[in-house]
């Protein structure tokens, strides 16, 4: 039994110090001190030995495992520090090799757009304002003309927040509209205002994204009138494309203005003969207008018989399309400096 114990103890000690490595190592330690090890399976059989006989063998056992864990990890820091040094050795940096150059952005078409858009309002003495993100259902739909359960609500899928403490849902807003009335609310006409920002609709596949970009612009004086509303848009799409441009007003809807139309340009790209991006139309879609719903004016509290105005509003993702040849509305927000370098303006 003794014997044994001292044959096995000098074997692993040997065996240990042999270890190459940290799997080598924990192979030995296994087949020593682990659940079926050879000095496990001694100390199992200690009960068998007469009482003296197995405190001795018992205290001489534990030794034994002490000094041979011991061994075992100053092994492991040795075999641990020489691999580290090794890795070092291995993947040392040439510091002489020429380094790679900074990748070169530029500011996203977006942006452009919206500073041209922007510059070009301006110039026609038009102001500009900003609004929450997050609304209420009264900025966004109700103040607008869209009662609850108004079927035009269905038309722009609504991203919803958990109800607050007092029941109120309020939305990530749909459109810039809402804009409006927070400006109408505060300041009383004459009023020139466009509204840039960003929109949500719960809506994604080729040519929609969850998050987009609008420009809303209104408006509100005594005696505007529709022939107002096709000037500045006329002027507006010749300035943003830099050319003479046939401009088109379609009748439409829209709950908040009244009459409302959308604005067609003739298509860039074929010159009106009709082309795969005009979808053989020779025409562009590019905006929503009208002149702004009484009903709108009599909730902000503007007197509808001595004003009225128009309001318009655009998306900023498909003008920069249109403007700077961008194919695919999914690069916008990919992320890819390539799209930038390609299509970003330099400062
Ligand atoms: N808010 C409308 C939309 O998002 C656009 C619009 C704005 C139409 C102002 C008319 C007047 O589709």
């Amino acid at each position: 039994m003794l014997e044994q114990l001292l044959e096995l103890q000098e074997r692993t000690l040997v065996a240990v110090a042999e270890a190459r490595s940290g799997e080598q190592l924990e192979r030995v330690r296994v087949a020593c001190l682990g659940r079926k090890g050879e000095l496990t399976q001694i100390l199992r059989g200690l009960g068998a030995l007469a009482p003296e006989e197995r405190k001795r063998a018992g205290e001489l056992s534990n030794q034994a495992r002490e000094r041979l864990q011991s061994a075992m990890e100053e092994r492991l820091l040795v075999l641990n520090r020489a691999a580290l040094a090794e890795q070092i050795a291995r993947e040392q940096l040439d510091v002489t090799l020429p380094g790679r150059a900074r990748p070169r952005g530029g500011v996203h078409p977006v942006a452009r757009a919206l500073d041209e858009i922007g510059a070009i309002f301006q110039g026609m003495g038009f102001t500009t304002a900003s609004g929450p993100e997050v609304e209420s259902d009264w900025y966004n739909f109700e103040a607008l003309n869209l009662p609850p359960n108004h079927p035009a609500r269905e038309m722009q899928d609504t991203f919803y927040l958990p109800a607050t403490a007092t029941g109120e849902r309020l939305l990530l807003r749909t459109h810039t509209s809402p804009v409006q009335i927070h400006v109408m609310e505060q300041q009383p006409p004459p009023l020139r205002v466009i509204a840039p920002g960003r929109v949500f609709r719960c809506d994604s596949d080729l040519t929609h994204t969850p998050m987009f970009h609008q420009v809303e612009g209104f408006m509100v004086d005594e005696r505007v009138h529709f022939g107002h509303l096709k000037g500045v848009l006329a002027a507006f799409l010749r300035h943003f494309f830099a050319r003479e441009l046939p401009v088109r007003f379609r009748p439409s809807f829209f709950p908040f203005t009244e009459p409302s139309a959308e604005v067609d340009m003739g298509c860039l790209f074929c010159q009106g003969e009709g082309c795969r991006v005009c979808k053989g139309s020779g025409w562009l879609e590019v905006l929503g207008c009208g002149m702004i719903h009484p009903a709108v004016l009599a909730h902000v509290g503007i007197d509808r018989e001595r004003y009225a105005g128009f309001a318009f509003g655009m998306g900023v993702e498909r003008l920069a399309m249109l403007k700077y040849g961008i194919g695919d509305l999914r690069n916008f927000f990919d992320n890819d400096v390539r799209f930038l370098r390609r299509y970003g303006a330099s400062r």
